[in-house]
Parts: C-alpha cells; sequence; structure tokens
C-alpha cells in the first residue's frame, strides 16, 4: 500500500458473512436458549450425518429440490474438517449442550408432573442450570410451559459471543456463494475470518469506509489481520472512490425496491429502509438493481417484518449499522422459546436504538406515521408474536403497507383494521405460497419430533392469490407489487427456491396480478429494481 494511507475505499463487492461456530448466523443464532437448540439439534446434526455419509449430501445438493435441506455442500469432500469442526463445537459449547438437554429436562418434567395442580414444588426440580431464567406456567386448560427471563440469559455464560466471528470476501458473481444455511463455512483462500463479536464497532469502521476513505493500516490493525492474511485483505481495498449516492431532492415520495422484501422509502425530508437485503455492487451481472449506492448516508428507520433469515439479515444489517438511527422491531412474546425477542437480539449486537410495537401501535413522526398491522400465518401455527406488516403513511396523503409474507387466512382480521386504516395507494406482498414445513425452520425447537403429515401441513406459507386479493379488495390501493419471492439470482445464498412456471407462487401471483389489472389496479411482479415516484397533485408513477 503506497505511503499515504488514508485515501482507501473498501471495495463495493466486499461481502460479510455474520458467522456462529462458522455457520451462517441469524437471529436465532444470537439469542441465546435458540442457539443452543440449533447447535444440538441442527449443527451437530448435520455435520454428524455428513460425516457418516458425504456421498449422500454430494449427491442431494445436486437436486434443486434438496437444496434448502439439511445438506452439507462441499461434494462429499472436507469430511475430517467438518468432523473437526464438530468435535471442536462439542468441547467450546459443552454449556449450551448441556443447556439445550436441560430444556428437554424441563419439558419432559412438566409433561409429566404439572397436571392442573400448583407448580410451586416443581421449581425445585427444574434442572439446576436452569433455576433462576424460567418461569412455568399453565395456559387457561391448564396445559403447562416455561418461559425465559430472556435479558438474563444474555447475561449469562449461555450468551455466548466466543462463538461469534466475521468472515470478508470478495464477490464477483451472483451465484459465487452456495446456500449459506446447511454449509458450515470453512477456510478457503478468499476469505479472511475474524474473530470479532458482532457487537463490535470496528465492522462499523470497516463498512464506512465503503463511502469514505480511511486509513488502510489502522484497519489491518484493528482487525488484527496475520501476516499470512495481509495479500487477502489488501485486494478488499481500493482507491477508486465508489458511485455517489444521489440524494432524493424532490418534493414528493420516492420508493424503490431492493430485492426480495427491501424496500426504501424517501422524501427529502426522512428515509425508510424495510427488511434490509442488499445485493453487492462492483461486479458484472446481468439484472439491474439498487444497491448500497443507492442509500443515504443516513438510514432514519430500518423497519422489520418479522424474524425469519430472509428478512433479518445480519449481513446487509451489519454493514449498515453505522448508518441506521432506529430500528422498528415487532414486538414479541415474552420469553417463549420458539419466539425470541428481537429488540434484545437487535441490542446484544450494538443496535442500540432499537423501538418495539405492538399490533396496532403507531410512531407518529414528522410527517410520517408509522403503525405495526397484525400478520397472520408464515409461522406454522406457532405462537410467535414477533411479525407484523408495515402501515406507513406520509403527509396523510401517501399510503403503503409492507404486507411482508402475511397469509391473509381470516380476511375479517384486515376488515377490521381498514376501519381504522382506510384505503391504501400502495400493497406490496409476498406470495411464497408454498412454504417449508414448520420443521424447516422450527425444527429444533421441538421436545419431539412432529409427525410428518402434521409438519407438511403446518407450513410457512404466504398468501395465494385468493388471500392476497382479499388484502387488495379490503384496502382498495392503486397499485399492487408482488415480491420476487427469490427470484432475483443475487439471492441463491439464502434462498434455496428454484420456481418454473407451474410452480405454485408464480400461478398464485400471475392468478392474481391478472385479477388486479381486470379491476384497473397497476400490479406487476417485480424482479430486480422498482421505483414508484409520488408527487402532490398528481397520481403514483412507477417507472
Ligand atoms: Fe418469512
Amino acid at each position: 500500500m503506497a505511503a499515504s494511507e488514508n485515501n482507501y475505499y473498501l471495495k463495493p463487492n466486499v461481502a460479510l458473512e455474520a458467522l456462529y461456530d462458522r455457520w451462517y448466523a441469524w437471529a436465532h443464532l444470537v439469542s441465546p436458549a435458540t442457539a443452543a437448540m440449533n447447535i444440538k439439534d441442527r449443527h451437530l446434526k448435520i455435520m454428524d450425518s455428513y460425516v457418516q455419509n458425504p456421498k449422500i449430501h454430494a449427491a442431494a445438493v445436486k437436486k434443486p429440490e434438496m437444496l434448502g435441506g439439511p445438506f452439507i455442500d462441499y461434494g462429499g469432500k472436507r469430511v475430517d474438517e467438518i468432523k473437526k469442526l464438530a468435535d471442536e463445537i462439542r468441547d467450546k459449547r459443552a454449556h449450551l449442550l448441556q443447556f439445550a438437554d436441560a430444556l428437554n429436562e424441563l419439558n419432559t418434567l412438566l409433561q409429566e408432573h404439572a397436571k392442573g395442580y400448583s407448580l410451586k414444588s416443581l421449581y425445585a426440580k427444574v434442572p439446576e442450570i436452569l433455576k433462576g431464567f424460567v418461569e412455568l406456567y399453565y395456559d387457561l386448560n391448564d396445559q403447562p410451559n416455561f418461559r425465559f427471563f430472556e435479558a438474563l440469559l444474555y447475561n449469562s455464560e449461555f450468551y455466548d459471543e466466543s462463538a461469534q466471528t466475521i468472515a470478508l470476501q470478495l464477490v464477483e458473481s451472483d451465484t459465487q456463494r452456495s446456500f449459506v444455511l446447511s454449509t458450515p463455512r470453512l477456510d478457503d483462500e478468499s476469505t479472511i475470518h475474524a474473530k470479532i463479536p458482532f457487537r463490535h464497532p470496528v465492522i462499523d469502521q470497516l463498512f464506512r469506509m465503503k463511502r469514505t476513505p480511511g486509513d488502510y493500516s489502522a484497519i489491518k490493525k484493528a482487525l488484527q489481520i496475520k501476516p499470512e492474511q495481509e495479500e487477502l485483505f489488501e485486494s478488499l481495498f481500493t482507491l477508486e472512490a465508489p458511485k455517489e449516492y444521489e440524494k432524493y431532492t424532490g418534493q414528493g415520495i420516492r420508493t424503490r425496491y431492493f430485492g426480495h422484501a427491501c424496500i426504501l422509502v424517501e422524501t427529502n425530508e426522512i428515509s425508510l429502509l424495510v427488511d434490509p437485503l442488499i445485493s453487492y455492487d462492483g461486479y458484472e451481472n446481468d439484472v439491474p438493481r439498487f444497491t448500497t449506492a443507492h442509500l443515504p448516508d443516513q438510514l432514519d428507520y430500518v423497519l422489520i417484518t418479522h424474524n425469519h433469515q430472509d428478512h433479518v439479515l445480519l449481513e446487509t444489517l451489519l454493514q449498515l449499522r453505522h448508518r441506521i438511527k432506529n430500528v422498528v422491531v415487532p414486538s414479541s412474546g415474552k420469553g417463549n422459546l420458539q419466539d425470541p425477542n428481537l429488540k434484545l437480539m437487535f441490542n446484544n449486537i450494538g443496535f442500540n436504538n432499537v423501538i418495539e410495537l405492538d399490533e396496532m401501535e403507531t410512531m407518529k413522526l414528522d410527517g410520517c406515521v408509522i403503525t405495526a398491522l397484525p400478520f397472520l400465518g408464515e409461522h406454522s401455527d406457532l405462537d410467535v408474536r414477533c411479525k407484523s406488516c408495515i402501515h406507513v403513511n406520509l403527509h396523510n396523503k401517501y399510503k403503503v403497507i409492507f404486507a411482508a409474507d402475511s397469509q391473509n387466512i381470516e380476511p375479517k382480521l384486515y376488515e377490521r383494521v381498514h376501519k381504522m386504516t382506510g384505503d391504501i395507494d400502495v400493497l406490496f406482498l409476498g406470495m411464497e405460497c408454498d412454504g417449508a414445513p414448520l420443521s424447516w425452520l422450527y425444527g429444533p425447537l421441538l421436545p419431539k419430533k412432529m409427525d410428518r403429515d402434521k409438519d407438511q401441513s403446518r407450513r410457512l406459507a404466504g398468501s395465494d392469490s385468493r388471500e392476497g386479493m382479499s388484502i387488495v379488495n379490503q384496502f382498495n390501493p392503486k397499485d399492487v407489487f408482488v415480491y420476487a419471492m427469490g427470484l432475483e439470482p443475487w439471492l441463491e445464498f439464502i434462498s434455496s427456491i428454484k420456481y418454473t412456471d407451474q410452480s405454485k407462487p408464480i400461478v398464485e401471483s400471475n392468478l392474481l396480478l391478472e385479477k388486479c389489472r381486470a379491476i384497473g389496479i397497476n400490479a406487476e411482479r417485480l424482479f430486480g429494481e422498482k421505483t414508484i415516484e409520488y408527487h402532490e397533485h398528481a397520481e403514483v408513477v412507477s417507472v
């Protein structure tokens, strides 16, 4: 590097992967109780299975329909390294594995001994390591359960930051990274692994350099880059300034779709970013898209719809953390295993400005009102409260609903909501109406394996055309936009979906678009990028 080192940028195609025990981290791997269950019943199970029969995994990942399944994508190779990683995890996370066993034990205790009488005497029988972390209770039908005092778990050895690392690499194509949720990230010559907990400010220092030049030596030192990593580390930096962000200076409202469920709403006063998931920039690709270059220096409000991997993407969130003023999350249930608290999760990874919104609760800002609307479905009928559709009302002129993956199982719900909100201008809706079975996401949290037919019936599914149309008919939007639902090529790393024209989400969304157009509504399935501008005294213009 040159003598003057204060003018280096981090390249726009430097990817960050937040890892937990080398597994791609998501919110359930930060929240302590869900992390323990995932180590035991997902990570170790998949790794043990690979060690036993790597060829089965190699064959499975070649089948598109098996891509999202529990199969490691190393072509049947690197078995010794996977075994070593599993051994290390068993050793270093022994306390978390004990914690997971204790949870199962507590569950058995409640099922066998909590028969509707006082639970007082059972506290003495709670496994020792869970004592003081749980409250036992009945529902009104005498069904026993327990909940955590989750904040206490974060202040115990069970919040194990030593499992957290970050990986840095250059992205050179949309499809370079394999599906991240079932393959742990082993060492390779193009990735730098750094032992840094997610909350560490050095992540902000590093990613600030994507837009503001900085001191190469300082960042190298801060990340404790070893001499043998230096050549690779150096290749992540450039003297070339990135594309400049063009500030929105119009008098109206600009809404931009960034792919998947990620949408930016800007006026000349405020910026809102929904479910951040941003493509990298600076490499050859075929599909035009907005990237970090199209984000303002400051994001006033990041809005999260629900706690699934593709809507709380730590990869994007950590890179943007230094620009984010506030994060708005749906409030969670209080301490149930399947519904970890998202505010606590964010607080513990370095976001200090997190606001929880309850159903129908409203935040009134200058010229902008944000309301969390109820969200049904997409959570396999589990008691998960951390989900909301987001209603934004700008200057009382432009009203939009980000419905995310809400499945409109009960149309009466939005009929009641509509009485409070009135009509809207724009609806954004996901229509992943096939969905994975319950066990795909929540399996490791179950005390016993669910019957296959029950599991298959309880899916992580959004609205089909009939359910979607009933939202449309209720809120009378002028524009309806259906998300691409994983079709964007740069999402392969997080979305295992490969659709054909016959896939239900495509058939159903086509049907919804047709029905909308037939009644004069502008309707489109998004793909790549989209800008919608709203000017006062004019209709919504989509360009
Ligand atoms: Fe989801």
